[in-house]
């Protein structure tokens, strides 16, 4: 058993938070197990809690789409969410569900090792830009240590909002060129390594 699927099943014990009674599937994340890119959502929704599985319903058949502009699929990156229990009524994630949330994220991370994190929403973008707006800075990366972090619109905001669609897709394609950035970061010099926001 990987450490991976080792990790899920803890998650899947986890009752920190109430919504952990509600939920009728925890939904860990899924993907390859050493993707470069690890895509970060928000929730689960009333479609990935029936499944178990993350982005499943229509904002998930949109990412797809997102995905396939680049010439990837969704085996041969990694999707989680910042947090893995549906919040009922799909309210918005409270601070305390995050905060209990962060360290199965951490985890994830830690075992995965991606070079590029994207950021779908201001949720997980808060995460890694705190105090930043998801307007102001969309399409742009920040570098820490080995990993580039990039923020995007939430699949779903772009659903609901036309005027977001060209943006995200537009967003999406910057991520090969990013990608090809993060080669060679573990060997940078320790000053370039220094946090760093840029625009991609
Ligand atoms: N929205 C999210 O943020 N995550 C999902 O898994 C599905 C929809």
């Amino acid at each position: 058993m990987s450490a991976l699927t080792e990790l899920y099943e803890e998650i899947a014990r986890c009752r920190q938070c109430e919504i952990a009674r509600t939920r009728n599937r925890v939904v860990p994340g899924e993907g390859a197990e050493d993707a470069n890119i690890l895509f970060i959502g928000e929730a689960p929704g009333w479609h990935e809690d029936q499944q178990g599985r993350p982005f499943v319903g229509p904002a998930g058949q949109y990412l797809d789409q997102l995905l396939s502009s680049i010439n990837l699929n969704r085996q041969q990156v990694y999707i989680a969410n910042v947090i893995k229990c549906r919040p009922p009524e799909n309210r918005d994630p409270l601070p305390v569900e995050i905060a209990n949330c962060r360290m199965w994220l951490n985890r994830q991370i830690d075992l995965i090792s991606p070079r590029l994190i994207v950021t779908l929403g201001r949720y997980s973008m808060a995460m890694f830009f705190p105090g930043k707006s998801i307007s102001k800075i969309h399409g742009t990366a920040q570098r820490q240590g080995e990993i580039i972090y990039y923020a995007m619109y939430h699949p779903a905001a772009a659903l609901h909002q036309q005027s977001l669609r060209q943006i995200i897709e537009a967003d999406m394609l910057k991520i090969p060129s990013l990608l090809a950035r993060t080669e060679g970061i573990a060997e940078a010099e320790p000053e370039v390594q220094q946090l760093k926001m840029f625009e991609v």
